[in-house]
């Protein structure tokens, strides 16, 4: 069996549970809530993959295409209407936002029970107690990626480089949750070629091109890269791809973690669905 990791084939697996698991609600259908703030070619592009990735599983869109002058006092009374519309499930708000807007202000302005990102302070809170049930989407998609490929994560040395709010921090939690070992790695890390060489498991978060080498590792490592960057004008990770010599798993980019993200957001839809109507969630 190859050692390289399908993120695109587990997506479409994990999409179509969900597609069929939205067929069995009786014609209703979960409704996710996307606001997006001025013109950055990037945000539309992810924003216009949600929707498509929606429309596969039977999620509802409205997207809010707002321009980027518009007040922070506007933008919260926004949410406010999405969290008090019972026809509303889930609310996303696409980052990043213009300098004038306070992004914690927003983020925290949206009800933990529509929190579809995962990011809400409560949300986070129980993650790290847990017993969370919207948990961010690319720390979410790492984690899956690992039991559909059979890991056990069990007492295993878990590396992760990068302390973001997004990635870092909420994946940490998730492998202790699991029983791993966790080391969480940052810029101001001594020796992390010591860490990199303990690791059975390392995921990579920090945005540098390459930056995993092959002689940082162990033979047999499981690599998870959630880095994308454009290096000589190719799509690369922070995992050097000839560290797939030594890895027994490795995540390709792109065709790794990417296509999970959005899954997971769609999976969080869902979740926030069920929780709304009552509807018993199974073990997530
Ligand atoms: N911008 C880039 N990635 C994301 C994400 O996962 N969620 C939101 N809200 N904005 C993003």
């Amino acid at each position: 069996m190859s050692n390289i990791i399908n993120g695109t084939e587990i997506a479409k697996i994990i999409k179509d549970e969900i597609k069929k698991d939205i067929e069995n609600l009786q014609g209703k259908k979960p409704c996710l809530a996307v606001i997006i703030l001025g013109n950055d070619d990037a945000s539309h592009i992810y924003v216009n993959n949600k929707n498509k990735a929606c429309d596969y599983v039977g999620i509802k869109t409205d997207t809010y295409f707002l321009d980027d002058s518009i007040s922070e006092v506007e933008l919260l009374s926004l949410i406010e209407e999405l969290n008090d519309d019972t026809s509303v499930n889930g609310i996303l708000v696409q980052l990043p936002l213009p300098k004038h807007i306070n992004e914690k202000n927003i983020l925290f302005k949206i009800n933990p029970l529509k929190d579809v990102d995962g990011f809400h302070p409560y949300n986070i809170g129980l993650l790290s107690t847990n017993s969370a049930t919207l948990k961010s989407c690319t720390p979410s998609g790492c984690m899956e990626i690992l039991k559909r490929y059979n890991v056990e994560i069990k007492g295993k040395n878990a590396l992760v480089i990068g302390r973001s709010n997004i990635v870092g921090k909420p994946i940490s939690m998730m492998l202790l949750n699991e029983d791993a070992t966790v080391t969480t790695a940052h810029t101001k890390t001594k020796d992390l070629e010591y860490l990199t060489k303990q690791a059975d498991i390392i995921i990579v978060a920090i945005g540098v091109a390459n930056f995993l080498k092959p002689h940082m590792v162990k033979e047999g490592v499981i690599l998870i890269d959630v880095g994308i960057n454009r290096f000589d004008g190719k799509l690369c990770g922070d995992i050097d791809f000839s560290c797939s010599n030594k890895a027994s798993l490795i995540t390709p980019v792109p065709g790794g973690v990417g296509p999970m993200t959005i899954t997971m957001l769609m999976k969080n839809c869902l979740i926030a669905y069920k929780i709304q109507n009552n509807i018993n969630i199974e073990e997530n």
